[in-house]
């Protein structure tokens, strides 16, 4: 079943309006709500009393519509009653300083008494709907994020390390602790890498970065298990916010989890261009299915315009349909929109949902009425198809949380320098998969690597042994640099990987702003190109045995060797030594593409965004015009629209600006047209 919805605040609403909001999400085709994630202090006026009334009626209301219900645990949002008095309950900033009462989010993820009002809240909630008929699953809390450096966590994190190293010999080593005596002799005397006047020990800051994302999976976990236990029949997730999100390792996050949920904004408050980029929301698409290898859901689908205290670009017509199929397109198997209607109250006043805050069904509403009434049919040709991406990216929460600690360069961010290969993948229309580097990576025809700075031995093993089976790898610059207690390797750069790449590193140049090399490609087809500006990371290559792709053009290291190229096993590796920009990677993208002999689905212009995903053998295509002028494409097979009554589609085809075709290969069962 594909679900599609609306996430619905009932209790910031008067209970007389409830039975003619769940009219209109019916008459919108809306089979999905999620309810109570931010309801604490309604459920739970005060210690252990519960009111589950209101819910009840609210859920009674929306389910005689036929409304499916997801709840949200409410633990994001506490209510007074437990943080007064508890100053100890709130996080702590890297300053020493605390939260104060007044958001959301505001809790220490390991403070005991926060954990057992959770247990409190969470149980009385899953034994109260463990058996409701319209109940098929749970969110837990919301948005999971951001470190806290309070006592009870720097105590935590004490015996986090204890169980990971064993032994303070066994610490002191592997994070140098003898450079500026700070040789532990006692667990209790490491300290958080917060005040410490500057550069806290890399290894140090790097546990800290992991146990602070462990926190937050135990501390989901302790929810699961109580839900899992309860309610056995339902799903259980928790919303996520995609690639951008850079403070927890997703992988751990979403392992206990169903599948994956996450909330999706293209243009928000924070992206005030006048355009969006569809890669970088394509990107969390990607990355968001990649952590499961499974489909997803979308919690939050951007519904109306953004904004706090300041507004965003109000959603273009076409645009709020456009996202939400492009999250499908991406393998998002529900679609739930933020929010139903826009609050008159609290710091989301200016955060629209479908209605504004007059109720009044209009623009937007109506573009996603016609998504619901296209689901309605089509939802189900399109649930569960899966992406077949012959490409993978491969993101490392550690050389993320590294490059957070120590940047290398100003210039250099390891989630620009990641979305500016995938971007060059996107614009080719290469179906990509994001991986975790010690994923199995049998099946892919090109790997890529960027940024592997940390890195272990497991994962150093599982790229040799994918290229060795015959797979195209690319590596970029700074790679292998550190172990996993992020101590710098004791070898020759790439470290673990040199023999892989067929290089050695070198020096290594960090370039000012005002500042920038070349290179040039050495290969027929890219050396027309030219010198490609680069920088400002620039690995000076010795070959050992690769070859020479490119070398750089200007200054001291003028001619040598900047891309190589490197046969190992019955694979090939390419060493980017030059981070770049968009001219770079559309060249080596585009040539790496050719060499594993990966076209695009079909052809399309620029701004046309084109995916797969396979229900068995068929193929269905996503066909997006993210432009504002009509877009033409060539079809050189016959296929049916799965969003317009099954009416055969061939050859040359328009697309309206900002619209969307789904399109399957035409096949008996679809043949005859059904009325749309
Ligand atoms: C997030 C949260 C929502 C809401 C929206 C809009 O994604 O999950 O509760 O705050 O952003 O701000
Ligand atoms: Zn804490």
């Amino acid at each position: 079943m594909f679900y599609f919805g609306v996430d619905y605040y009932p209790e910031q609403w008067p209970a007389e309006r409830w039975p003619i909001d769940a009219a209109l999400m019916a008459e919108a085709g809306f089979n999905v709500v999620r309810l109570a994630e931010f309801a604490w202090s309604r459920l739970e006026p005060a210690p252990g009393r519960f009111d589950f009334a209101w819910l009840d009626r609210a859920m009674d209301v929306l389910a005689a519509r036929g409304l499916k219900i997801v709840l949200g645990t409410p633990t994001a949002s506490p209510p007074p009653w437990l943080m007064q008095g508890q100053p100890e309950l709130f996080r702590m900033r890297a300053d020493g300083t605390r939260l104060t009462f007044g958001n959301r989010r505001e809790y220490c993820p390991n403070h005991p008494a926060y954990h057992s009002a959770t247990q409190r809240v969470v149980s009385a909630l899953a034994e109260q709907y463990a058996g409701h008929p319209a109940v098929i699953g749970w969110q837990i809390d919301n948005e999971f994020g951001d470190r806290c450096y309070c006592p009870v966590c720097a105590e935590a994190f004490q015996g986090w390390l204890e169980r990971k190293y064993g032994t303070l010999d066994t610490l002191n080593e592997r994070w140098g602790t003898v450079f500026w005596s700070h040789v532990y002799s006692a667990w209790s005397e490491i300290p958080l890498p917060a005040s410490t006047g500057g550069s806290p020990n890399p290894g140090l800051a790097l546990d800290f970065y992991r146990f602070a994302s462990d926190s937050y999976a135990q501390y989901q976990q302790s929810q699961l298990e109580r839900l899992r236990a309860a309610c056995p029949g339902h799903f259980i997730t928790h919303n996520f916010m995609g690639f951008n999100y850079d403070q927890l390792n997703y992988f751990d996050l979403a392992r206990e989890l169903d599948f994956v949920a996450w909330d999706n904004y293209p243009r928000t408050q924070w992206h005030m261009a006048g355009s969006v980029t569809p890669s970088a929301a394509a990107l969390g698409h990607a990355t968001m299915r990649g952590l499961k290898r499974r489909n997803f859901w979308v919690m939050e689908q951007q519904g109306g315009q953004g904004g706090w205290e300041m507004l965003s670009v109000a959603p273009r017509p076409g645009e709020l349909r456009l996202w939400a199929y492009q999250a499908i397109a991406h393998g998002a198997d529900a679609i739930v929109f933020f929010r139903w209607r826009t609050a008159r109250y609290g710091a989301e006043q200016y955060w629209h949902g479908l209605l504004d805050h007059d109720a009044v069904p209009g623009r937007r509403y109506a573009e996603i009425r016609r998504m619901g009434a296209e689901l309605a049919h089509a939802g189900r040709h399109i649930h569960g198809a899966q992406a077949r991406p012959a490409v993978s990216m491969l993101l490392s929460y550690d050389s993320r949380f590294a490059f957070q600690i120590q940047a290398n360069n100003p210039q250099f961010s390891y989630a620009r320098h990641f979305h500016q290969i995938y971007q060059a993948l996107h614009d080719c229309q290469a179906g990509v998969d994001v991986a975790a580097p010690e994923t199995d990576l049998a099946g892919y025809k090109l790997v890529i690597a960027p940024a592997l700075h940390v890195l272990g031995e497991a994962a150093a093993e599982n790229l040799k042994r994918y290229v060795a089976a015959g797979g195209w790898l690319l590596v970029t610059q700074r790679a292998g640099v550190k172990d996993e207690a992020n101590a710098v390797v004791n070898q020759r750069l790439p470290g673990l990987l040199a023999a892989l790449c067929g290089v050695e590193v070198e020096e290594y140049d960090s370039l000012a702003s005002d500042m920038e090399n070349g290179v040039e490609f050495c290969l027929p087809g890219l050396a027309e190109a030219g010198r490609i500006p680069v920088g400002p990371l620039c690995d000076v290559l010795k070959t050992t045995s690769a070859t020479v792709l490119a070398r750089y053009t200007d200054d001291y290291y003028a001619g040598q060797p900047a891309l190589t190229l490197n046969q190992y096993g019955q694979g090939q590796v390419v060493y980017a030594g030059a981070a770049g920009g968009e001219r770079l990677y559309a060249a080596l993208v585009g040539w790496l593409l050719e060499q594993v002999e990966l076209k695009p689905p079909i052809a399309a212009p620029r701004g046309v965004e084109v995916t797969e995903r396979w229900q068995g053998d068929r193929r269905l295509l996503f066909v997006l015009n993210h432009t504002t002028a009509p877009q033409a494409i060539t079809l050189d097979q016959p296929y049916r629209q799965l969003l317009d009554g099954h009416a055969p589609l061939k050859g040359q085809v328009t697309l309206a600006p900002r619209d969307v075709l789904v399109l399957a290969e035409a096949e008996e069962d679809l043949a005859e047209p059904v009325a749309a």
